[in-house]
């Protein structure tokens, strides 16, 4: 039989009691992590959001409580009235808060029962591992029990509010811009939605409130921002997720030092109350060349060094083919110096060229100054030109060397990503350090190889910078398109520790620059409007001169959580598929609105 709550009030929460409150009467409420008998005692470990109190029952002083305790077990939401009473020395538990005192109970309210949890909350040992996260996110609502979720959720909630604050005092008035929408321009697949009262038509989901927010500015509303919700139908990684959340903030007549200094007090401010932390404020800034050049990444992790290093001086007039050819085509040989690296093996060797060639480098080689100098181009190159590479490098004795040749592309790309698998098995991160930076100058378009055809690598309503506009011109109007690979734009990225936290730029408030950019795209005048006429009609009417930038809520607490794994941050994630668990979503729907939508699913 349960029993009622009736008008019984809770008067602490299971993380709230200390010596302090010894002999006070208290009434806790909460779920049985754990129940222990001990014949005559019997202990609960009774939890909530705030922690766990010990509570006992003993049969010689509360025997109904007691043999009504023999009932209960694990995650039974129960009701406890005692009095605190302090632990004796032995039995204090400084691992808890509450660890000081206990609560010896004299009443007990089983306010409900609970089957058997398909898996165990907490793991008893460092070497017993969580349920697998599949069957945790089936029943999300348990695994968000756990105490770690629970730390994230909550500061998740601290995050945003201190946001909050903060625009507020910038000055910036939060708008909700709509949800059902038309195709936005963040360059991935849209979600769609059905209209019935227009049936063959759909909306589109926002990727992003990109337009909106612009056209905020335009209507003159001057500082925008929004805590707001985006749909991304892309390839997911483990940083990605389809929906998620992001601060989203647009200014009128800002300089881009305007949206440096306002970002980074926000962030400053963020890390200080949410985990304590001072940020270097201003943080350095580096160019996206001079990012690709130097760490092979726009989103280089700055807590550790191990730059790339162009080894091609040492290699001028070289006769070993592989070397010679890349040199010739204008590509590079560069390699990444890892201290005390001459002890890595043969298979470590061999695993990390398996984690380069997932990023496109052909192969692999190495330099290691051991005892003995030993490397994989020993034989084609000869000990000398080893050692011209090697001091290049900067290397030193107990050093190796891991070398990578062929296009600047893949060369960037290969070792970027090798320089943090490194730093990760070779433990060169140290912990709780924080390392912001500024990538900037980003070009405007890429180049994509597939279809041979420029894209634009933030979105196409981002203004190039000033000195390379007549570059610009000239490439669309002479039809030199080859130089809008060199052209860059006023973007810029937030970087922390190797994620990007943010991005934005400043925006095209010129309607003929906008057509240029549309022309670059390989986009016809008929296309634009029919995609974005109501925004190109707009620009016409004394749009200002704007830009903002927007923040992803989750990358930034995977950040100071720390976590790698995205889901850890969200009350309610996707898996890597796109689908949701625990509500069994995407579904089908009846027959019946599929009719009333006019859809046909096609045989196959
Ligand atoms: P962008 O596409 O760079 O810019 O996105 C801004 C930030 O949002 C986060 N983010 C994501 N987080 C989780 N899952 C995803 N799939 C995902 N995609 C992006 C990242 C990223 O830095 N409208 C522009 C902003 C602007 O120009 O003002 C935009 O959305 O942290």
């Amino acid at each position: 039989m349960l029993d009622n709550l009736g008008d019984l009030q809770r008067t602490h929460s299971c993380g709230a009691l200390r010596a302090e409150h010894v002999e006070q009467r208290v009434t806790l409420m909460g779920w049985v992590a754990r129940r222990r008998d001990f014949g005559p005692l019997t202990f609960f470990d009774l939890r909530d959001r705030d922690g766990i109190t010990q509570v006992v029952f003993n049969e010689e002083t509360a025997r109904d409580a007691h043999a009504r305790a023999k009932e209960v077990r694990g995650e039974y939401v129960i009701a406890a009235t005692g009095t605190v009473v302090r632990r004796e020395e032995g039995q204090r538990n400084l691992k808890i808060a509450t660890g000081e005192v206990e609560v010896q109970a004299s009443e007990i309210l089983l306010l409900n029962d609970a089957r058997t949890l398909p898996f165990q909350l907490e793991v008893a040992s460092p070497s017993e591992t969580l349920a697998s996260e599949e069957l945790r996110l089936r029943y999300r609502y348990l695994d968000l029990r756990r105490p770690q979720l629970q730390a994230n959720i909550r500061l998740r909630h601290r995050v945003v509010q201190e946001i909050r604050h903060y625009m507020d005092e910038h000055g910036f008035t939060e708008i909700e811009t709509p949800i059902l929408i038309k195709s936005t321009p963040e360059g991935a697949r849209d979600y769609v939605v059905p209209s019935r009262l227009h049936p063959g038509h759909f909306y589109a989901l926002p990727q992003s409130p990109q337009l909106f927010k612009q056209l905020c500015m335009i209507a003159g509303l001057d500082r925008y921002f929004q805590i707001a919700r985006c749909f991304r139908d892309e390839d997911l990684r483990a940083d990605r997720q389809p929906e998620f959340t992001q601060l989203d903030v647009e200014m009128s007549f800002p300089t881009l030092e305007a949206i440096y200094s306002l970002v980074e007090g926000l962030f400053a401010r963020v890390f200080r109350s949410a985990i304590d932390v001072e940020l270097p404020v201003p943080f350095p800034r580096l160019s996206y060349a001079e990012a690709m050049r130097r760490y092979g990444s726009d989103k280089p992790d700055l807590r550790f060094r191990m730059e790339l290093q162009d080894l091609a001086p040492a290699l001028e007039g070289t006769a070993f083919a592989p070397f010679a050819s890349v040199l010739e085509a204008g590509g590079e040989i560069k390699g990444i110096v890892v201290k005390g690296g001459s002890h890595l093996s043969r298979k470590s060797l061999d695993e990390l060229q398996e984690h380069a060639k997932r990023y496109g480098a052909g192969a692999l080689a190495w330099i290691k100054l051991g005892d003995e100098l030993s490397s994989s181009l020993l034989k084609a190159l000869g000990e000398e030109t080893i050692k011209r590479m090697a001091e290049t490098a900067r290397a030193q004795t107990g050093d190796a060397v891991l070398i990578v040749a062929g296009k600047a592309k893949t060369v960037a790309a290969s070792l970027g990503a090798l320089r943090n698998e490194i730093a990760k098995r070779e433990k060169l991160i140290p912990e709780n350090t924080f390392a912001p930076l500024w990538v900037t100058e980003f070009p405007m378009f890429e180049f994509n190889d597939m279809d041979g055809r420029y894209y634009a690598m933030h979105h196409p309503f981002t203004s190039p910078l000033d000195e390379d506009l007549s570059l610009f011109e000239r490439a669309i109007e002479d039809g030199e398109t080859q130089l809008l690979g060199n052209l860059r734009a006023k973007a810029y990225d937030t970087v922390i520790n190797g994620v990007e936290v943010a991005g934005g730029s400043i925006r095209i408030h010129r309607r003929d620059v906008q057509r240029l950019i549309f022309k670059a795209l390989g986009m016809s005048e008929e296309t634009a409007r029919r995609r974005f006429g109501f925004f190109l009609d707009a620009l016409e009417y004394g749009t200002p001169p704007h830009g903002g930038i927007a923040s992803g809520i989750e990358r930034l607490m995977m950040v100071l959580v720390p976590t790698e794994n995205i889901r850890d941050v969200m009350a309610f994630p996707k898996t890597a598929s796109a689908a949701d668990l625990m509500i069994d979503a995407p579904g089908e729907v009846d027959a019946e609105l599929l009719k009333e939508l006019r859809i046909k699913l096609a045989e196959d």
